[in-house]
């Protein structure tokens, strides 16, 4: 039997439905308008186009949005003074610098330079921590919207395996990290494989929930996944081009084989991708709720 598919744009969107009526309550009850400002640095295509999404939900969910264009060249110091601007402006609750930055900018500082009540991406330690000791916190936005997925969508996680592939700061660990966590949407057994598994078939076949960010164009076959489990597929692979140069995507897993055997399957693209910008939404509400004491 083929899998249901998990689909983020449906999932999205009924997240963004909450928001906007959120966001309404929030502005004629407390005359409170969340605040996001996008901060690009440079003219890194992929990077003016995900910023363009974000300030385009912005909008349309009824936030105050601020985009900050930077030239590629401006001082690290002066990224720090124009953050520090920002972590002072009572009308702004997010601020979200694009990633990557260009190399004579040391990310790591940036992103600490974000004061934590303010970081909606939920990059700075601040935030990190609390997440790992289950205090309320920005959850980062990848992690989130598969755990909204996951929710929504009716998984058991409560004492299933789950199977991340991938360790990174952004997706691997802090999947792995909530779904561990004793609560609703976690309650479960995590493994966490990456390039040094030794046998990575063997603990993807006993994932009850199999998890997928390597950013590796079909490295999960239909034969390393079990009957019936939930796959969740983070990856996004370029793997060419339409004849009208739109990027060809494709996923970490082998969708059209393991679909026949999973009971749920996110599609890519289509899947993870629309929850993302979403959660940054969603985390900027939270921010202005906390702001306003709300
Ligand atoms: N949809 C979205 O919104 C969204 C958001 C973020 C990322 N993504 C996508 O998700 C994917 C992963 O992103 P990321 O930032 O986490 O990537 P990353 O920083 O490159 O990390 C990839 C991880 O996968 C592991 N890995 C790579 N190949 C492997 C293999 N053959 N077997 C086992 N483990 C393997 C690596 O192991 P080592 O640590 O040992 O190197 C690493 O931990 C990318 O395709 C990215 O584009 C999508």
């Amino acid at each position: 039997m083929s899998a249901k598919i998990i689909s983020g744009v449906e999932i999205a969107k009924q997240i963004r439905e909450e928001l906007k009526a959120e966001v309404a309550e929030m502005k004629e009850k407390h005359g409170v308008t969340p605040g996001l400002v996008t901060i690009l640095v440079g003219e890194n295509p992929a990077s003016v186009s995900y910023v363009t999404a974000k300030q385009k939900t912005a909008h349309e969910l009824g936030f105050y949005s601020v985009q900050d264009n930077q030239p590629a060249d401006i001082s690290e110091d002066a990224l720090l003074s124009l953050i520090k601007k920002y972590n002072d402006d009572s009308a702004i609750h997010g601020i979200l610098v694009q990633l990557p930055l260009p190399k004579h900018i040391n990310e790591t500082k940036v992103l600490y330079a974000i004061h934590p009540d303010k970081d909606v991406d939920g990059f700075h330690p601040v935030n990190v921590g609390k997440m790992v000791i289950g205090e309320q916190c920005f959850l980062p936005c990848t992690p989130h919207g598969i755990l909204e997925m996951l929710m929504r969508s009716g998984a058991q996680t409560k004492g299933a395996e789950v199977v991340v592939v991938g360790r990174s700061n952004i997706v691997g660990k802090p999947i792995a990290n909530l779904m561990l966590q004793k609560r609703d949407g976690g309650d479960a057994t995590v493994t966490i494989c990456h390039t040094r598994t030794r046998d990575m078939a063997f603990h993807t076949r006993r994932a009850d929930i199999l998890i997928v960010a390597a950013g590796r164009p079909k490295v999960i076959t239909a034969d390393m996944v079990k009957e019936g489990a939930v796959v969740i597929d983070v990856g996004v692979n370029r793997i060419g081009q339409t004849p009208e140069g739109k990027a060809i995507l494709c996923g970490d897993v082998d969708f059209e084989a393991i679909k026949e055997k999973a009971s749920m399957i996110t599609p890519v693209p289509g899947g993870v991708g629309p929850m993302t910008i979403t959660m940054l939404m969603k985390n900027t509400v939270q921010a202005a709720r906390q702001a306003a004491g709300l």
